[in-house]
């Protein structure tokens, strides 16, 4: 059985559909959700779905290694970026190379980089005045979203969307295909 880490910045939605895909899953279990803000909703949903929370601040992220040390105490097989804004330390790509995996809201190599997060993202796609758009499931290194993509899926932008609706269909195929992905990582 595979140990996963979801690290997460806001909501959560794609960290709780992926905790109840593995629920009672024989390949992999999320082990616990990593978040950088305090304030984020996704505190409230690891309570309720009883999985442990570490907060931490840049400090012990970058500076400290208390991060690191705390994936690595709870032997962690693979780390999951779902909505989590900040840039992985060189510590942990070192020590999770090909380990760890993250989602974006587009087609890669368009609308990534930094600042490109949630809606802004769906914001930048509609201006652009895109036929398409989608997600990108993909490895991580040391640069904002590059590293090997493993899955992209597309999906329509309708001439009324608004970057609230592109986000929901967005999100839809998100919720489909990233535990799959996860899943076939750890297979
Ligand atoms: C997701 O749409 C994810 O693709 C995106 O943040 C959202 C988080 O939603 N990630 C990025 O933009 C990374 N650059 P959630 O908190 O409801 O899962």
């Amino acid at each position: 059985m595979k140990r996963i880490a979801i690290f997460a910045s806001g909501s959560g939605s794609n960290a709780e559909n992926i905790v109840n895909y593995f629920e009672n899953s024989s390949v992999g279990r999320v082990e616990a959700v990593y978040c950088n803000n305090p304030k984020a909703p996704v505190i409230q949903r690891a309570g309720r779905l009883n999985i442990p929370l570490v907060l931490f601040d840049r400090e012990k992220f970058y500076a400290e290694e208390t991060v690191l040390r705390d994936l690595q105490s709870r032997k962690i097989d693979l780390i999951v970026l779902a909505g989590f804004l900040w840039l992985i330390p060189g510590s942990i790509i070192k020590a999770y190379r090909d380990r760890i995996v993250n989602i974006h809201p587009a087609l890669l190599p368009k609308y990534g980089g930094k600042g490109m997060f949630g809606m802004a993202v769906h914001e930048a796609v509609i201006d652009a005045g895109d036929a398409e758009s989608g997600i990108t499931i993909h490895l991580i290194d040391d640069v904002y979203d590059r590293g090997e993509i493993l899955l992209q899926v597309k999906c329509p932008v309708l001439p009324d969307d608004t970057p609230e609706s592109l986000a929901e269909r967005v999100h839809q195929l998100e919720y489909e295909h990233f535990p799959k992905a996860i899943e076939k990582m750890l297979e």
